[in-house]
């Protein structure tokens, strides 16, 4: 261990000499964690150093190698199950959220708590007390008899916080909160984090925003391949220090984009419309470019990249390939014509969770390999996934093992490795980073201008500025569904560009 931070005055949970191994992976290796009481902790590190397996093992859904010792708000414990830790008071805000769609707010809140005094009899004013006191202990309004199933993302989250509190909870798990929020309900969430510990909850948050880590904690345990590093206070810390500790390494803040106007377009979009989704829309992209497409959140940069998927048919305009006119009428379309999409929803469009790494690799290659016959040959399926998992060191056990094994991070690299097998001329990253760590961001990117090198154009869709800003040869900014900005990474700053795009 390398450093320690001064221990907060009284301790929710203490865990020593945590281990978990998984068919030969050691997944956490003899690692120490604590929490204050009220105290908002992050936890960090690379894809695949053993956060999500920790969280597991403290709310009882994993059990730990022989050795661990374990202490609940002073109780020490033999074994953990999950009932065991929410009668202690630890809830765990899982990404799926674990809501009822169909049922309201308050139902939601404060249903459960409900239902052991009288089934048959459900009191809803003293429901809907409940939930309001929740919310109020929130600092938040929502409307308690809206269907769950109508609002965002970031409100259901702060539901499924609210039920947490029903059942007074005193501890709190958060695994990426942020990964599909917008900034403005990024920060609404941290001032509902901060609310909480406020009152004496404390929260254990994962992230791998680091702005947003050493924003919200006052320290963070940081892990590398299931070790612990160390635990540090986030006064005085830097996310390049940070970086440095979750790495083991530094990296560099440099702009990449080059000069590639002279190449062959590839890609020439004219006057694209869809009603509703995105209006007017030109560009060119030419061989060898990554041409950044930014912007908030609902711009319109995920409908457009749908469209020029085949996902979607638009109203108007012209797409040229190559210098012939194309009608994408499907994605299979799209696919035919060299065309390949890296969705920023990997769960729902990207993957085949219980499928094995293999299989998820050839998916997309399928026909391509298979020929007439339809039987894909085993040694060229091996072929193929052995060097797509070499060239972008996918962390893996067995290639035959269920890609809802891997990490959120190795998963996206999967994803890529699948499209790359299909040999594209035109490559559409949608968000390729979300949920993926720093230095695995620096891995991708080297992977994607290596990509461009090779001739590939590619479409980086991205609501990160700087990462638009350092990997992209050109930017357009996009907004309310248009195109309204163009810029040279080369002659615009990471500020100048922030300021155009959150404007
Ligand atoms: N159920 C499982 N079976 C086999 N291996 C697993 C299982 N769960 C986790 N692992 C492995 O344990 C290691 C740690 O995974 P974990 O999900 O804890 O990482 P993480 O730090 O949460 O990563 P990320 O930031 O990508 O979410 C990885 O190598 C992962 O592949
Ligand atoms: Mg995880």
């Amino acid at each position: 261990m390398i450093g320690t931070a001064a221990m907060p005055e009284a301790e929710a949970i203490t865990f020593r000499n945590v281990s978990k191994v998984f068919g030969g992976v050691h997944a956490l290796d003899a690692v120490d964690f604590s929490v204050g009481a009220g105290e908002v902790h992050c936890l960090a590190g690379e894809n695949g150093c053993g956060k999500s397996t920790l969280i597991k093992i403290i709310t009882g859904v994993y059990q730990p190698e022989a050795g661990a010792q374990m202490q609940l708000f002073g109780q020490a414990l033999p074994q953990i199950t999950p009932t065991l830790a929410r009668k202690a008071g630890i809830a765990v805000i899982w990404q799926d959220l674990a809501l009822f769609a169909e049922m309201t707010v308050a139902e939601n809140i404060a249903f459960e708590t409900m239902l052991g005094n009288r089934p048959r009899r459900v009191n809803y004013a003293a429901m809907r007390a409940k939930a309001q006191a929740a919310l109020d202990r929130l600092d938040v309004t929502l409307d308690l008899d809206a269907r769950l199933g109508t609002l965002p993302i970031a409100q259901r989250q702060v539901v499924a916080i609210a039920r947490a509190l029903v059942s007074d909870a005193r501890l709190i798990f958060m695994d990426e909160p942020t990964a599909s929020l917008t900034q403005s309900e990024t920060d609404a969430l941290l001032a509902v984090v901060r609310t909480l510990s406020m009152r004496g909850v404390a929260v254990v948050f994962v992230s791998h925003r680091l702005a947003e880590v050493l924003e919200i904690s006052a320290r963070v345990t940081v892990l590398r391949d299931g070790k612990l590093v160390g635990v540090y206070p986030t006064a005085g810390m830097t996310q390049s220090r940070l970086t440095e500790l979750m790495t083991g390494k530094t990296f560099d803040q440099v702009v990449a984009a080059r000069d590639t106007l002279a190449n062959p377009v590839v890609l020439q979009v004219e006057n694209l419309s869809r009603r509703g989704e995105f209006a007017d829309v030109s560009f060119s992209l030419r061989a060898g470019e990554v041409l950044g497409l930014t912007g908030l959140i609902g711009a319109g940069r995920t409908e457009l990249g749908h469209a020029l998927f085949g996902m979607t048919r638009p109203d108007a305009g012209v797409l040229h390939l190559n210098g012939r006119p194309v009608s994408l009428r499907s994605n299979r379309e799209a696919v035919a014509q060299g065309i390949a999409y890296v969705s920023e929803d990997r769960l729902a469009l990207g993957l085949i969770q219980p499928q094995s790494i293999a299989d998820n690799t050839v998916l997309s290659v399928l026909r391509k390999v298979t020929g007439r016959t339809g039987l894909l040959a085993a040694d060229r399926q091996r072929d193929l996934v052995a060097h797509w998992i070499a060239e972008l060191a996918v962390k893996i056990g067995q290639p035959e093992d269920a890609v809802s094994t891997l990490s959120g991070g190795n998963q996206q690299r999967v994803v890529l490795a699948k499209w790359l097998a299909t040999e594209p001329k035109v490559l559409i990253l949608d968000s390729p980073t979300v949920g993926v760590d720093v230095g695995a961001r620096a891995g991708i990117f080297r992977i994607v201008r290596a990509l461009a090198d090779k001739g590939l154009a590619i479409l980086l869709i991205s609501d990160e500025v700087t990462e638009a800003h350092m990997n992209a040869d050109r930017i357009l900014h996009m907004a309310g569904g248009r195109i309204v900005g163009e810029y040279d990474p080369r002659q615009t700053s990471i500020a100048a560009l922030e300021a155009a795009v959150y404007a």
